[in-house]
């Protein structure tokens, strides 16, 4: 079916940018998201059908015959929609749910990185059946130790802890289920990595591959790396810090070998690969986690730079067909700033009335991404409501980070926060 319709699951503000670079696209002819948020509405059609409802989305895929399908969170991934969808003989850019264990299985990932010679860092895994004995290894491990749910925690499931006190304090959270549920009932307990921390994009149809600028999460909610952790309080890219050496590492320490290793393993990655990396002060990268989809917020910033047609890599990756003509340049730099409601990453107001959006310079764009409309107004509706994003032809970041934030100063919600340091840590290398 070549009738370029593309069907978008998600709602973030990872979906809102990839909606927007799929519709630059002169291939794609209608977009629909589902279930969308107002800006992807600004974009295409949306349909209020929820991602994780298999049924639901054949239902919708059924009306609409889309050539594509782009499934954006991971939550569906680690449900198996895409290979339902697959089954039913559709082209889906997301990986199977073998595939997708990299991100919803830690435990997983760190024995298949052992397995290929991956670099990570050393750790073990306990369940709840072996709290005294995940206890004592607490107690006898160095300090800071990293204390990680084996499943989905929407980015929050790790707890770094300074001391026994709170490594003892998070394990027991984590295995009784009162933080993440079932989550964590299996931890990871690993060694701390020391050094700078840069994500990096790969999107592989299961042997050839693309990659993206490389960029900076922000992900604690305080300036200077402060507070609990949160989904990422913002962006930048490209990130300095993986100069020509570090990116020559990705390539063969790490992207490499984890597709060989997927392949090898008879669960092929076809999707996009995130590799979150730590960078030494000996510029020596290793693998901090790997996710199933694209990142929240890098997307944000690494998308717009990106001078490719996302519409047909992505095709070529469904279809095993991605070749050097897929690759692009990334041209200039983008910054991304969340702003985010007050309270978040704990309990936050939902309904705060936006105002400002239209008042953006034009260098700058909002990606939605908890925002609702409602009786007309356009209103808070999640922890982290908008990425206020300016994107530059011009690779000089602090003039970038400047406008991202003359782009924030036009927005208003009662009770809004952000950080004040987006991209700072590019500007310092
Ligand atoms: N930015 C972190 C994540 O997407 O997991």
């Amino acid at each position: 079916m070549n009738n370029g319709t593309v069907l978008l699951l998600g709602s973030g503000g990872r979906e809102h940018a990839l909606a927007s670079k799929l519709v630059e696209s002169s291939l794609v002819e209608r977009l629909i998201s589902a279930p969308g948020n107002p800006g992807m509405a600004a974009l295409g059609e949306v349909r209020n059908v929820n991602p994780e409802d298999v049924e639901g989305v054949l239902s919708l895929a059924a009306e609409i015959e889309p050539e594509l399908i782009v499934v954006g969170p991971e939550a569906p991934i680690a449900a198996g929609v895409p290979d339902v969808l697959r089954d039913a003989g559709y082209h889906v850019f997301a990986p199977s749910k073998a595939a997708g264990r990299l991100e919803w299985d830690k435990a997983f990932a760190k024995d298949f990185m052992n397995r290929h010679n991956i670099p990570t860092s050393a750790s073990r895994t306990f369940s709840s059946d072996e709290v005294e004995a995940a206890r004592d290894y607490v107690r006898n491990h160095t300090l800071p130790v990293v204390i990680k749910a084996n499943g989905l925690a929407a980015g929050k499931g790790v707890v770094i802890a300074e001391s026994v006190e709170d490594a003892l304090e998070g394990l027991e959270e984590m295995l009784s289920g009162s933080a993440f549920g079932e989550a964590g009932h299996t931890v990871v307990i690993e060694e701390f990595m020391e050094g700078e921390e840069a994500s990096i994009f790969a999107v592989s149809d299961g042997s050839s591959y693309v990659l993206f600028a490389p960029s900076q999460d922000h992900k604690r909610i305080g300036d200077g790396d402060t507070g609990p952790n949160t989904g990422g309080m913002g962006a930048y890219a490209p990130a300095p810090i993986v100069d020509d050496g570090v990116l020559r590492q990705i390539r063969e320490k790490v992207v490499e070998p984890a597709l060989q290793g997927m392949r090898a393993e008879g669960t092929p990655y076809q999707g996009c690969l995130y590799c979150g990396l730590m960078v030494d002060s000996q510029k020596n990268v290793r693998v901090v986690e790997f996710n199933s989809r694209f990142g929240d917020p890098e997307t944000q910033v690494v998308l717009p730079i990106w001078r490719g047609d996302l519409f047909q890599l992505f095709r070529d990756a469904a279809s095993g067909n991605i070749t050097e003509a897929n690759n692009a340049p990334s041209v200039g730099s983008a910054v991304c700033v969340v702003m985010a409601s007050g309270g978040y990453p704990g309990s936050y107001k939902k309904g705060e009335v936006i105002e400002g959006i239209e008042n953006v310079p034009e260098d700058v764009t909002v990606f939605h991404a908890g925002t609702a409309e409602i009786g007309g107004d356009l209103v808070t509706a999640g922890g982290r409501v908008l990425g206020v994003t300016a994107i530059s032809g011009d690779a000089d970041l602090e003039r970038t980070i400047e406008a991202a934030y003359k782009g924030v100063e036009k927005i208003t919600f009662h009770g809004g926060v952000w950080r004040r340091d987006i991209g700072k840590k590019g500007v310092r290398v």
